[in-house]
């Protein structure tokens, strides 16, 4: 079924082009199930969240990779990570719980160590959005990548060496004098967790390099999004990672070109951001951001029982119609919030780590061609089924006062979008089974997607499941 996209293909990578949130779980899931033997995380911590159904059962994993489900494959997390011992020890119970092995988890001795300091720091007024910060996900992560960078990182490795540990804390009190930092408590506190995955440190890099030799099929599994790199995204609304095909790779031990495909996955025709930070799109502009930076406040359930929309709850987990006519009549409604809370709605926009309301907008093109710069052509169009039965719908092809993508946060903030406008489609596009049979317009809308930004299509993806899922001749 993969056919010619894994052609000769020995290293995969599946990256995101946008803000994060695409469904890179999915899709990393697929490659992991029919394709690969190693799969392999090199950025980010447990900012991420992806969905993995074993045995009927949804578990949420924010740090090992898709890979873990299938048995005899390897899962590996990178050097370029940073660790949550804590959340990673409550994976491997979730693992425990469902019964699923995990002896072939490799965890890199180079990967940072998130301790509870980066999780203070991290809530404190620099970053925490109410007090005017970026809306990062208060887990540690920038302040875990600040220490790395300043040479004052707790590494794998270091957990087993006491006296390497104590010593870094005596710098980085030094560093931080405001902050109260107890040695005692902290090594205390790491101690369990630390003896815990000791079996599954290892020196992941020389481990990959050894697969690669082997010709092992490797995947990359990316985290967040080409436009949340601090590389290339839009800085300072970005994560600390550089989540493109270049920092994904580094972050395992491998270079760019090592990489025979890389996948960007887009969504299509709309998208979302989660936190601060320019969006050109965005339906509702401003009044959207801020009504997104209130966060839960505006979970799921507050919207559903804002526009009466019927729901179940089972398990810990909302149940609805996600076609519902008030959901879809908010869609096609004049109003670009309203239209933007529609599309919330139907497509389920809601953080799988934060439960934060996600801001919609239509898909970008000027946005993507710039990622499709940096991450290659090869894209997986995601979510076209949640817009099925608008009227219209648009896409951003330019913005008023600037020619081309710019990474400068001010500029992007002060652009507004030219968009150029579709006809809606009708029907459910799920039950398509092949790519072919898609509707006309849908069809003349990703033609014109990779004319603009010089993508190639190679997936459309209709539907969560594995089945939904529609390959391009
Ligand atoms: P941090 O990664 O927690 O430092 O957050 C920095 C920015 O990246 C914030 O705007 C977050 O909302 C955003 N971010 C981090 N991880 C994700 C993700 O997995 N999906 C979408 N946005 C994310």
């Amino acid at each position: 079924m993969l056919g010619r996209i894994t052609d000769r293909a020995r290293t995969i990578a599946i990256v995101c082009n946008q803000w994060g949130d695409t469904g890179k779980g999915k899709f990393s899931d697929f490659f992991a199930a029919n394709w690969a033997d190693v799969i392999a995380r090199g950025t980010g911590g447990n900012n991420a969240g992806h969905t993995v159904v074993i045995d009927g059962i949804r578990r949420i994993f924010h740090l090992i990779p898709a890979g873990i489900a299938y048995d005899k494959k390897t899962n590996i997390l990178g050097n370029g990570m940073v660790i949550d011992l804590e959340v990673l020890c409550s994976e491997l119970d979730d693992l425990d719980k469902a019964k699923i092995p995990y002896y072939n988890l490799m965890i890199s001795e180079d990967a940072n160590v998130i301790m509870p300091y980066h999780i203070e720091r991290d809530r404190s007024k620099n970053t925490c959005m109410a007090n005017g910060g970026i809306g990062s996900t208060g887990r540690g992560i920038g302040p875990a990548y600040s220490d790395k960078v300043a040479r004052i990182g707790i590494l794998m490795r270091d957990l087993y060496e006491p006296r390497a540990v104590a010593d870094k804390l005596e710098k980085i009190k030094e560093y931080y004098p405001s902050q109260q930092i107890d040695t005692d408590m902290i090594m205390a506190g790491l101690r369990p967790f630390a003896d815990r995955v000791r079996p599954y440190v290892k020196d992941t890099i020389r481990e990959v390099q050894r697969f690669r030799q082997s010709g092992k099929r490797i995947l990359l599994e990316g985290a967040q999004g080409l436009l949340l790199s601090i590389e290339y995204g839009t800085y300072p609304y970005v994560t600390s990672s550089d989540c493109s095909l270049n920092g994904t790779a580094s972050g395992v031990g491998l270079s760019a070109k090592d990489v025979d495909i890389c996948l960007g996955i887009v969504k299509f025709p709309f998208m979302t951001r989660v936190g601060s930070g320019p969006f050109p799109t965005e339906l509702g502009g401003r009044v959207s951001e801020e009504y997104c930076a209130k966060g839960v406040e505006h979970d799921i359930r507050h919207e559903l029982e804002k526009f009466d929309v019927p729901f179940t709850e089972a398990g810990g987990r909302i149940k609805y119609d996600h076609c519902h006519a008030n959901i879809l009549g908010l869609m096609n409604s004049a109003d670009e919030f309203d239209q933007g809370v529609g599309i919330r709605l139907a497509a389920e926009e809601y953080g799988a780590t934060t439960g934060r309301p996600r801001r919609t907008g239509w898909t970008d093109l000027v946005a993507l061609k710039y990622a499709v710069g940096i991450n290659g052509p090869d894209i997986i169009l995601t979510k076209t089924d949640a817009v099925q039965g608008m009227d219209r719908f648009r896409l951003g092809i330019g913005y008023d006062n600037h020619s081309g993508f710019t990474r400068d946060s001010g500029k992007l903030y002060a652009c507004g979008p030219v968009y150029r406008e579709f006809a809606g489609f009708d029907g459910d596009i799920a039950q398509v089974s092949d790519y072919c049979s898609l509707p006309g317009n849908l069809l003349s809308a990703i033609g014109f997607l990779e004319g603009y930004t010089g993508a190639n299509v190679r997936i459309v993806s209709v539907g969560p499941d594995q089945n939904e899922t529609l390959i391009k001749p």
